[in-house]
């Protein structure tokens, strides 16, 4: 049987087992070992904080950021806060950040301030902040205590509507979250992305649209998944990462059906000829190869305006 398949069952079962974020977590830590944090995926979210500043195309920095999806490492809002945003908060359907994930993540910023990434990454580093980082007792204190003193808002569970008031935030960001959520969800929280976002500010998302069993087991496509069609593909997903399987084309239809308008959008495409070898299941084979064979995107969405500006 295909290692990806074994993956995709293994998960699945886990899945339906009581509290299944604890054992995936736990077969991740001791089996996978890939939940420590390591320097080059620190520097890369340094990146992505970067990216998502460049995506409000202000002189000032957002003041009010709302993130989606934080992980295992709050690395995004916190380079986003010391890049000037005076309230971050950050939103999780699982507490992934522990103690040791955040002390983890404070000393990959004390070794980037001092090898110079941080400046170099990130544009007018808060240096009161930063020594705040650095002298952070945490000793004692929960997570959301210690992010809270840190002026990040940590919040855990569904997407918090009613924590937020209509017009109050300047950016919404996400990395690798879209792709878990299936259409209808999605609406929902677009529309409620619509509500709490200013009518100026502006949102960054950085979605992956490919198979993520393709990075565990090389042997197939990077866009294996289109193979399958959707009752076969209802069988093999699973709640632990339940890829939804829309393409950018969905995305672009349902930010328009929000009110959003994608005002800029970066794409990394799989190769023309690896795509026409691979055997598209009838609800992708009929649709643009375009917009099939998009692996990954940056996308920047803004309020659509009255005019339809
Ligand atoms: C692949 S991780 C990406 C984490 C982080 N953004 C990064 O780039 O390292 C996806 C994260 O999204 C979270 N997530 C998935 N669906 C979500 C939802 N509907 N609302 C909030 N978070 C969600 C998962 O729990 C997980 O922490």
């Amino acid at each position: 049987m295909a290692r990806w398949i074994v993956k995709a069952l293994a998960q699945r079962t886990i899945g339906f087992m009581p509290n299944p974020d604890y054992w995936s977590d736990l077969v991740q830590r001791k089996i996978a070992g890939s939940v420590d944090l390591t320097y080059p995926f620190f520097l890369s979210r340094l990146d992505v904080a970067r990216k998502n500043l460049e995506a409000c195309a202000r002189e000032n920095s957002p003041a009010e950021v709302l993130e989606l999806g934080t992980g295992w490492f709050p690395i995004v809002p916190l380079a986003l806060r010391l890049a000037g945003a005076s309230q971050v908060r950050t939103c999780d359907i699982v507490e992934h950040v522990s103690p040791e994930r955040l002390r983890a993540t404070l000393q990959a910023f004390a070794r980037a301030a001092d090898d110079g990434e941080l400046n170099r990454r990130l544009p007018a580093i808060n240096q009161a902040l930063l020594q705040q980082f650095q002298s952070l007792d945490s000793t004692g204190q929960t997570c959301v205590e210690s992010l809270h003193a840190l002026g990040v808002d940590y919040m855990v569970g569904d997407f918090p509507a009613a924590r937020l008031a209509p017009a109050s935030i300047d950016l919404i960001v996400s990395h690798a979250v879209l792709e878990y959520i299936a259409a209808a969800p999605f609406m929902e929280l677009l529309h409620a992305f619509r509500r709490v976002l200013k009518s100026d500010g502006a949102m960054s998302h950085w979605i992956d649209f490919s198979d993520e069993y393709a990075y565990f087991d090389k042997s197939i496509s990077p866009l294996n998944f289109l193979k399958y069609p959707d009752w076969a593909w209802r069988v093999i997903n699973n709640p632990i990462i339940p890829l939804s399987r829309l393409r950018i084309d969905d995305i672009r239809r349902l930010f328009a059906s929000a009110g959003f308008i994608i005002s800029h959008e970066e794409t990394v495409k799989l190769d023309m000829s690896a795509m026409r070898k691979l055997p598209l299941a009838r609800e992708f084979a009929s649709r643009d190869i375009e917009d099939m064979r998009v692996l990954d995107a940056w996308i920047t969405a803004r309020i659509m305006q009255a005019d339809g500006a």
